[in-house]
């Protein structure tokens, strides 16, 4: 059989996709993929050594991940039972896309539908899958466009919605008056509030949903010091959780990612904290820093970065700092009004020093 025909078996809905691409080699200053910028203080290193010390390699890892789920429920509510684990939450995504494809009677193919710009794996994944991706564009204060948004759910009737809030690359949390409404006009929709940025905006829908079935709330522990281990978490109504257990892989989560997370969310916690405070100081100081520039105008973020704008040449800037040996994130595709924007993760204080050096240099 020749290459062509095997390739002409892949879904048709991939010849639109491109693999995620990462630059080879990480430059000196990382500022472009929202990871936090700490390392753990070595105690924290050494909590970690201690237990996976004593942790037994030789055997599969729980399957269930009791003591990560019941670590999640006791730090963040709920029963252990509406926690499904993924490695990362982009798992998740993909196992919601699996699991819940049954199209609405008279449609052709499940609708999900998320604003836009959003975080792009809701588009990805739901496209590899050979579902129907809708997105709404947001209103200029990167807002949600309710009206927008409320009739593309009556048109569409889609089975997900998702609203990313924080949102990735916006920064800011969308109005919470129009979630909660669009929530509780539209039941019959499962929604699903990524709060991955959530501790860096002190805001959580955890209460709202709980009361809701529909309302399911995603997480993550990337974007607080863990992005290495891959894990995620999607808290969910028993019911639901049950269903997406049964398209989980058993063992998709390695045992030296649960003991870490485990540990992360518990015993390392004040450590988390403490980043999480560090981070969100930095975040107004370099907001600050960078208004002194005429070129760059910064949005507001209640997230781990900054949507910058910039009036000149985006290719040229970032080029220019690459040069400094600084990688901020780039659009160059996607939303038209992201191309004149550059996304600016948080760094250490010695970091974003060294940014603000390198943009006087180039800015002048
Ligand atoms: C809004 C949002 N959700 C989820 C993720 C994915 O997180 P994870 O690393 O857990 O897969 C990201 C990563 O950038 C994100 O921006």
């Amino acid at each position: 059989m020749s290459i062509e025909s095997l390739k002409s078996l892949f879904r048709p809905e991939l010849d639109e996709l491109s693999a995620y691409r990462v630059p080879p080699a990480p430059p000196a200053v990382k500022l472009d993929a929202n990871e936090s910028p700490f390392p753990l203080p070595p105690e924290a290193r050494a909590r970690i050594a201690a237990a996976l010390h004593a942790t037994e390699l030789r055997r599969y890892p729980d399957g269930r991940a009791r003591e990560l789920r019941e670590a999640l429920a006791r730090g963040l509510g709920g029963s252990q039972d509406e926690y499904v684990l993924g490695t990362g939450s982009d798992e998740l995504i993909a196992l919601l896309a699996t699991a819940m494809s049954q199209p609405r009677t008279g449609a052709q193919r499940p609708v999900v539908v998320f604003p836009d710009p959003t975080f792009v794996m809701y588009r990805m994944t739901s496209r590899a899958h050979g579902w129907e991706p809708v997105g709404v564009p947001l209103d200029g204060a990167w807002d949600l466009d309710a009206d927008g948004m409320a009739d593309a759910l009556g048109r569409t009737n889609p089975n997900i919605v998702y609203y990313a809030s924080p949102n990735n690359p916006t920064g800011n949390c969308f109005s919470r008056d129009k979630i909660e409404r669009l929530v509780d006009t539209f039941p019959g929709t499962l929604h699903i509030i990524d709060e991955a940025y959530g501790a860096y905006s002190g805001q959580s829908f955890a209460t709202f949903a709980e009361e809701r079935p529909h309302c399911a709330l995603m997480g993550t522990l990337s974007k607080v010091g863990f992005a290495g281990i891959r894990v995620g978490w999607v808290r969910i109504h028993e019911a639901l959780s049950q269903e997406l257990e049964k398209v989980r892989q058993p063992f998709n989560l390695n045992t030296v990612s649960q003991v870490i997370a485990t540990l992360a969310l518990t015993d390392l916690a004040p450590f988390l904290e403490n980043g999480i405070t560090s981070i969100v100081a930095e975040r107004e100081r370099l907001a600050t820093e960078l208004t002194a520039y005429e070129a760059l105008q910064c949005f507001p973020s209640d997230a781990n970065f900054l949507l910058v704008q910039y009036t000149g040449d985006v290719p040229e800037l970032c080029a220019a700092l690459l040069d400094r040996a600084i990688a901020v994130r780039q659009f160059l595709t996607g939303d038209s009004r992201l191309r004149s924007c550059i996304r600016i993760t948080i760094g250490t204080p010695e970091e974003n020093q060294r940014l603000v050096g390198a943009l006087s240099d180039i800015l002048g």
